[in-house]
């Protein structure tokens, strides 16, 4: 019975945005998140890709072989020059560069640029001004809000089968090959800004924002040469529910005890999603959803049908949202750019919080 209505719910709201008709695109960042995300994804989701554009033009020719992407660009002016009005600008480079891209695109552009949304608040504030300036539609791409695993569970919690959430916590406890990224080694901020800001974003999607925040990020010993990498982070929505994001990304002691999961606490029900890229980035394992119900004392965890994974679904999501609104079939855009700048408050809030240090203990008294 219960299986049914967990069925219907699913069914009834955990669909990825699409248009009804899509736009071309062309993508600015030939790296590795364009080639193992956005091109499998909009593969997936039959939209067309029409240019690649990268400061390296080997790179983005490499890539665009391998998908069949007929023209390839080494600077942003050719591509606008090429692009036709309905053309879709997909942004995907380090946060570091958005703003002098941004710059240089059309007035009234449909953008979907990566996350985050610049390196600091300051420069968030910088590219909010510019899209507002330019009449931009923009969103960034905050996929995880899209992964199939996320929406299965919100479709549960709009059927009301979770009940009023009282604990939210995010945990990942894994093995993250730092060196992936070249550019990280002189960013001035890692862990929050680049990683864990999917899980705050994904918080806010949840809960709205916190009023507050406790944070601490620190560096490790093995990747001495980066910014903070471990984070532990309460989030205070008040007294009568538990946020709290843990992130370590050196367990380097084989698969035993790594995880990475979101976990819901209602007075009904509960459900956890694994989110499988952490695990063995950025091929992973696949994702997965369960759902208990409270009270229930045997075989309790069920587990949910999610259509795919985090890598490439969740950025058919991002993409569809994005093209859904440009077309107006859908009346919001969840990641639009005002809201992603509300995560950039909270990321910043986050490492003022690590900075500022907690209650100091009075042992000289
Ligand atoms: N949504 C997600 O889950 C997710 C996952 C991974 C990475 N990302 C984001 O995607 C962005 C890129 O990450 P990546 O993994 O592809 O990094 P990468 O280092 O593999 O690739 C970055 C690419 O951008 C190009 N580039 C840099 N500056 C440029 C410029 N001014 N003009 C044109 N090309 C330029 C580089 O030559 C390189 O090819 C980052 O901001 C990262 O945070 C998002």
């Amino acid at each position: 019975m219960i299986r049914d209505t967990l069925l219907s719910a699913i069914q009834t709201h955990a669909s990825l945005p699409m248009p009804r008709q899509t736009r071309p695109i062309v993508i600015i960042g030939a790296g590795g998140i364009v080639r193992s995300a956005h091109l499998p994804a909009y593969e997936r989701g039959k939209f067309s890709v029409i240019g690649l554009m990268d400061q390296s033009l080997e790179r983005a020719e490499s890539l665009a072989k391998s998908h069949a992407i007929s023209r390839t660009f080494d600077n942003i002016d050719s591509v606008v020059q090429f692009a036709p009005r309905d053309v879709v600008y997909d942004i995907a480079v380090p946060a570091s560069q958005l703003t002098r891209i941004l710059a240089r695109i059309p007035d009234g552009s449909a953008i979907l640029m990566q996350k985050p949304m610049g390196e600091t608040l300051e420069e968030a504030r910088i590219i909010r001004d510019l899209c507002r300036a330019k009449g931009l539609t923009a969103s960034v791409n905050f996929s995880l809000r899209y992964s199939p695993n996320n929406l299965a569970v919100s479709a549960l919690a709009k059927a009301g089968l979770l009940g009023d959430l009282h604990d939210l916590q995010v945990q990942t406890t894994t093995y993250t090959p730092w060196d992936l990224w070249t550019f990280l080694s002189t960013a001035p901020r890692v862990e929050i800004l680049y990683h864990s800001i999917h899980y705050f974003d994904l918080i806010r999607s949840w809960l709205g924002n916190p009023h507050s925040v406790y944070a601490k990020t620190v560096k490790n010993p093995h990747t001495a040469n980066l910014a903070a990498t471990k984070t532990i982070a309460i989030l205070d929505y008040g007294d009568d529910i538990r946020v709290f994001v843990a992130s370590n990304h050196h367990h380097n002691f084989g698969q035993k005890h790594q995880h990475s999961f979101v976990q819901w606490e209602g007075t009904r029900g509960a459900a956890r999603i694994r989110m499988g890229l952490n695990l063995d980035y950025p091929t992973g394992v696949p994702d997965t959803a369960e759902f208990a119900e409270r009270g229930c004392t045997e075989d309790c965890w069920q587990s949910l049908p999610i259509a795919g994974n985090n890598f490439p679904d969740g950025f058919i999501g991002t993409m569809g949202a994005l093209q859904a609104f440009v077309e107006g079939s859908t009346s919001s855009l969840p990641s639009h750019y005002e809201d992603a700048f509300q995560t950039m408050t909270l990321v910043e809030a986050l490492y003022r919080s690590s900075a500022q240090g907690g209650e100091v203990l009075p042992l000289g008294d």
